[in-house]
């Protein structure tokens, strides 16, 4: 896939500050699922959202894509290419969604329509968004589908959703989304569905675009052994705040925030059998439920009465590497597990 475009701002392709979103709660009261989250994704660079369940990964993207539940607000800035999504009229935000922005789900469903040729769904893609005549969206329908990896794409045009594998739905659904060229791909966990080869399979296809396509991608999972294959730098979400962010290696070998330790321990581990996973206790705090101070103490070992009062803020440990932690958990002895 060639870019034909030739205006490629200096910035990063996404730059997201302060991102708060309030959703309606039962009592018309106004609930943070995001709580001033800041992202940025380089070009060509593939940036990975970790956390939890609830943790707000979906909602971030959802902000971007002007697809907020009904109700809810967002403000701070979100730089699309130096665009602020934020400021943007409903038809600019279309626009962006089909064009510069794309986005794929964990069920490829979600974006494939079942009683629809593969050709026909890629097709009028194309011929809508990218205005080429039927004979130019057939042949780019073709290369599109060649790209992912769909073996002989010609035959593949006339078949059906159901007639692929789940994995090769999914590798359908990301030559959807790369019809129009977009300079992102927000991918949301899409590999949660797919069993652990065909994962691999679907994880190499995006490595490929990002190097030969200079595509961006903002991949989200709760999986932080999803990352460890993949993404240059982590992010790691808790309760609507980015809690760490940097470098992969330095992330995954010498994490700062308790919660990412947390998630790293329950990884299975190679030969460890299941008695290596050591979940971490409790769960998430549910919309408009986080304690004061930082929200993870009350399941975080090192937790001391002043994660319980103030939140911490994002603190550099490298130029690169940022955590919202002061307690050092190398510095800390881990505290021996009292009986319940
Ligand atoms: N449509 C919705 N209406 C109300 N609350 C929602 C909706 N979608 C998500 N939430 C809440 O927003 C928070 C963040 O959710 P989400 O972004 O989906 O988490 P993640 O993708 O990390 O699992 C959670 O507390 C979740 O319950
Ligand atoms: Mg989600």
């Amino acid at each position: 896939m060639n870019k034909t475009s030739t205006k490629q701002p200096a910035g990063p392709v996404l730059d997201i500050r302060d991102l708060v979103v309030e959703l309606p709660g039962p009592d018309g009261e106004r609930l943070r699922a995001l709580d001033g989250v800041d992202l940025t994704v380089r070009r060509g660079e593939i940036v990975g959202l970790a956390g939890e369940s609830g943790s707000g990964k979906t909602m971030t993207a959802l902000a971007l894509l002007g697809l907020l539940p009904h109700g809810g607000s967002a403000t701070g800035r979100m730089l699309v290419d130096g665009d602020d999504v934020l400021e943007m009229t409903p038809r600019q935000v279309r626009d962006l969604r089909g064009n510069r922005v794309a986005m794929v789900f964990q069920d490829p469903m979600t974006s494939l329509h079942p009683m629809l040729t593969i050709g026909k769904q890629l097709t009028e893609h194309l011929r809508h968004h990218k205005k080429l005549d039927k004979r130019a969206a057939n042949a780019r329908a073709v290369e599109l589908l060649a790209t992912v990896r769909i073996p002989d794409p010609e035959t593949a045009l006339g078949r059906y959703p159901h007639q692929f594998s789940g994995g090769m739905r999914q590798r359908i659904a990301i030559a959807i989304a790369l019809a129009c060229d977009p300079a992102l791909l927000l991918a949301d966990e899409p590999t949660t569905a797919l069993d652990v080869t065909v994962q691999a399979g679907i994880l190499r296809l995006l490595d490929r675009l990002r190097r030969e396509n200079d595509l961006s991608v903002l991949i989200i999972t709760h999986d932080l052994g999803v990352m460890s294959a993949l993404a240059d730098r982590v992010c790691v979400m808790y309760a609507g705040r980015i809690v760490e962010s940097g470098p992969r290696a330095d992330v995954l070998r010498a994490p700062r925030h308790p919660y990412t330790r947390g998630l790293l321990d329950a990884l299975p581990h190679p030969g460890g059998g299941t008695a290596a996973l050591l979940p971490i206790p409790g769960s998430p705090p549910k919309l408009g439920q986080a304690p004061a101070g930082c929200a993870f103490h009350p399941r975080c070992p090192h937790a001391e009465q002043s994660c319980r009062e103030d939140t911490p803020t994002l603190l550099s440990l490298t130029p690169t590497h940022a955590g919202a932690c002061p307690i050092d958990p190398l510095a800390v002895a881990v505290p021996e597990v009292s009986a319940p």
